[in-house]
């Protein structure tokens, strides 16, 4: 599959001609390729099976097609990983950075080679539609390309400094901690593994990788391309199986150095409490665990635009997006011109098998979250809640064996529902109404969350003082793309505040590399 195609970002989500035959081959190949067969870990380059079994995963888009069987890993192989990657580390970390620059170059390159069949994994496993499973591919190659052209801005982050007295050479250092675990989640299966991977790998720790069990196939196609782009057998280790067979030995295990994790909250705030309490000293551990991002639109706004920067965040990949809107505020002068607009965008959309092109909004990625949508609906309608639009599981036809439901607005609940409270992960957008903006912000950063957030005005003064007060890592003004999704590294930090995040540095951002390395200070003094 050849490179060379056009960039596909979040906000553009625009493909030309091009694409669309090598992604329809690809879901073809891959089928052919990759599915219904037995996939080993990888520890020290070893294949491993488990003495415990195999999981079997099936795509959401149909859950008739088996992707693959991958291994129960256990405890055991968590610690032999973590092993391999000690081994390891003196080698990797001892290489000039410049080499591990360019072995990130490198596997840019493999994933643009590769990003048809990439993203065809992407579509059966997470359900994801073709733009958006390619502009997650062009993603990992803009994050490796930034964060190489990052570590020679700064040299290898080697500085120096002083003198602090008479004949001293001084000098900063950055250095490596060691071996971390990298654990990612289904949703940027791909990119957000590859963001903390990258960050670890290019510092020059090694890497016991753990992706999610929805989606291990496209962290097994991430583990080959930085293998194939000459990363170590053993520098980064690959393993798979339920989260809590490994969870005492990654927060015991006293040759970790580090956690880096996306995912859920609790699961997140768990390993956090988890790995502090167990260690016998601080470790870093960087944590993005989702959010309950708001959108406030004006009465200076531009509805146009509002209703497609929504509609983007809200329902794109199925609210399936940390940075997905889920709470939408909007000043009473524009309320229902904008509802009556949105309803209309939301009830066009196309929810159906994201391998067709027209599609929208593919499946859910589980049954349990088909079981979270009905519950979250039937919550909303016994407290109060209007449904606007959708509210249904859709069964039959191209859906019946697969998790499909609609995009959902809902108004009218009350502002400390819970349902304004949780992260819901799911199509399903709630209304609230507002009469200044100091009342909208307040109602904006009244969460415990705070990854992302965006407004609607063309008063310059509103959007500055919406900057200037929202509690939120990630904030956008006006962005038709996408009001609160679609970051891109070198363009926009995607860094949590509260509970979000753990270290106020975000992938995509100038600053991350330095969460994967600890300084040291070198005095030489020299006499004479
Ligand atoms: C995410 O990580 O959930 C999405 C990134 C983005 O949309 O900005």
């Amino acid at each position: 599959m050849s490179s060379g195609t056009g960039k596909i970002t979040y906000v553009s989500l625009f493909a030309d001609e091009s694409i669309h035959p090598a992604y329809e081959r690809a879901l073809k190949d891959v089928a052919d390729r990759y599915f219904g067969r037995h996939y080993p870990m990888y520890i020290g380059g070893r294949e491993v099976f488990s003495g415990d079994g195999e999981f079997e995963e099936r795509s959401p888009i149909d859950s008739s097609i088996v992707v693959g069987y991958f291994q129960k890993g256990n405890a055991v192989h968590m610690s032999q990983a973590i092993e391999e990657a000690k081994a390891r580390f003196a080698e990797w970390s001892g290489l000039d950075w410049r080499e591990r620059v360019n072995i990130m170059r490198k596997a840019a390159q493999l994933i643009d080679e590769r990003k048809f069949e990439i993203a065809a994994v992407i579509t059966y496993e997470a359900g994801k539609n073709r733009t958006e499973a390619l502009a997650e591919c062009w993603e990992a190659i803009d994050a490796l390309r930034y964060y190489a052209g990052i570590m020679e801005e700064n040299r290898g982050y080697v500085r120096d400094m002083g003198p602090g007295g008479p004949g001293e050479r001084c000098k900063m250092v950055a250095r490596p901690y060691g071996v971390w675990v990298v654990i990612s989640p289904f949703n940027f299966p791909f990119m957000l593994a590859n963001g903390m991977i990258l960050g670890a790998l290019i510092t020059g720790n090694t890497v016991v990788f753990k992706p999610t069990s929805e989606t291990p196939l496209s962290g097994l196609l991430l583990y080959q391309v930085f293998r194939d782009a000459g990363v170590p057998a053993g520098a980064i280790n690959y393993v798979t199986g339920p989260g809590e067979a490994f969870e005492g030995e990654i927060t015991s295990n006293p040759d970790v150095a580090g956690i880096a994790f996306t995912g859920s909250k609790d699961v997140g705030m768990r390993l956090y409490r988890r790995f502090t309490s167990s260690q016998p000293y601080p470790k870093p551990i960087v944590l993005e665990m989702g959010s309950k991002n708001p959108t406030i639109v004006t009465d200076k706004a531009d509805i146009r635009k509002g209703v497609q920067g929504v509609v983007r965040a809200a329902f794109g990949y199925c609210g399936q997006k940390c940075s997905a809107t889920s709470r939408l505020y909007l000043q009473k002068g524009i309320k229902s011109r904008f509802l009556e607009e949105l309803v209309r965008e939301a009830s066009a959309l196309k929810v159906g098998d994201p391998r067709r092109r027209e599609v929208f909004m593919g499946p859910v990625i589980n049954r349990r979250a088909v079981e979270n949508f009905r519950r979250y609906v039937e919550m909303a309608k016994r407290d109060g809640g209007e449904i606007l639009y959708g509210g249904e599981v859709l069964s039959g036809g191209e859906w019946e064996k697969g998790y499909y439901v609609q995009p959902t607005i809902i108004d009218k609940l009350p502002r400390d529902h819970i349902l304004f409270k949780q992260e819901l992960f799911l199509p399903i957008l709630l209304v609230s109404e507002f009469e200044t903006l100091e009342e909208a912000l307040r109602e904006a950063n009244n969460t415990e969350y705070g990854l992302t957030a965006g407004i609607f005005s063309e008063d310059p003064r509103e959007v500055e003082f919406f900057f200037n007060k929202i509690e939120f890592g990630v904030a956008y003004a006006n962005r038709r793309g996408g009001a609160t999704t679609g970051a891109w590294p070198g363009a926009q930090t995607f860094v949590g505040w509260k509970a979000s995040g753990a270290t106020g540095k975000g992938i995509g951002g100038p600053h991350y590399l330095l969460t994967f390395l600890r300084e040291q200070s070198q005095t030489n003094v020299v006499e004479g």
